[in-house]
């Protein structure tokens, strides 16, 4: 697909989910939120849903999380956002932020699997158990963050690498989780260079597109 191609392919998604009102969460939305990058982007984040100010502004990661991820994909990887894609799991705010329910993250999983497959990115970095479980499940985040493994997607001719991180409003909780979220990026820096070992290859059984 070209660039072109794959950015109405998104703006067609974006409609679909702009559109849409099947959820409360989804019509009680001030802005869904579909998630904003470059098309082509070698590394696409995913976070859990819209908070306050996303969900005012209809894009993804602008609040204080949204900040930090910023600084830090600058500061270690000296990219800017608009060189990554970021998206979330749930495309609409959940009221009072609270975790999203099942029906939510289902009904969302169709347009994310979507957005995957255009971008085609060779990592995709989770924030937050949310994210980390549509790809593996069964598993803490405190155990495997920072560990990349290879992921085979059933619509998609070649794995992908899933690399779990902390969501980055843990991260701004305390310094333990600050340390480990940027020790992560460090990390995710070293993944990126051609001749890069992938630490754990367990493929994971969650094929879900
Ligand atoms: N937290 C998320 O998981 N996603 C956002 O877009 C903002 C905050």
């Amino acid at each position: 697909m070209t660039t072109d191609q794959k950015k109405q392919e998104l703006e067609k998604i974006a409609r679909e989910i702009k559109a849409f009102k099947g959820l409360d969460i989804a019509k009680n939305a001030t802005h869904a939120v579909p998630g904003e990058g470059d098309p082509d982007a070698a590394i696409m984040f995913i976070g859990e849903s819209p908070g306050y100010n996303e969900d005012m502004q209809g894009r993804p990661f602008v609040g204080q999380a949204g900040m930090l991820l910023e600084k830090t994909l600058l500061e270690v990887l000296g990219l800017k956002r608009g060189d990554v894609y970021i998206t979330n799991i749930v495309k609409f705010r959940p009221p009072d932020n609270r975790d999203p329910f099942d029906n939510e993250i289902a009904a969302c999983a169709d347009w994310l699997d979507r957005q995957i497959k255009i971008i085609s990115p060779k990592i995709i970095v989770t924030l937050g158990r949310f994210s980390m479980t549509k790809f593996i499940p069964g598993v803490t985040i405190s155990q495997i963050h920072g560990v990349a493994r290879y992921y085979q997607p059933s619509t998609m001719n070649y794995q992908l690498i899933i690399f779990p991180m902390y969501h980055p409003a843990a991260a701004l909780r305390g310094t333990t989780m600050m340390n480990a979220f940027k020790a992560d990026f460090v990390k995710l820096k070293n993944l990126l260079a051609p001749q890069a070992k992938i630490e754990d290859n367990t493929p994971s059984q969650a094929s879900l597109f």
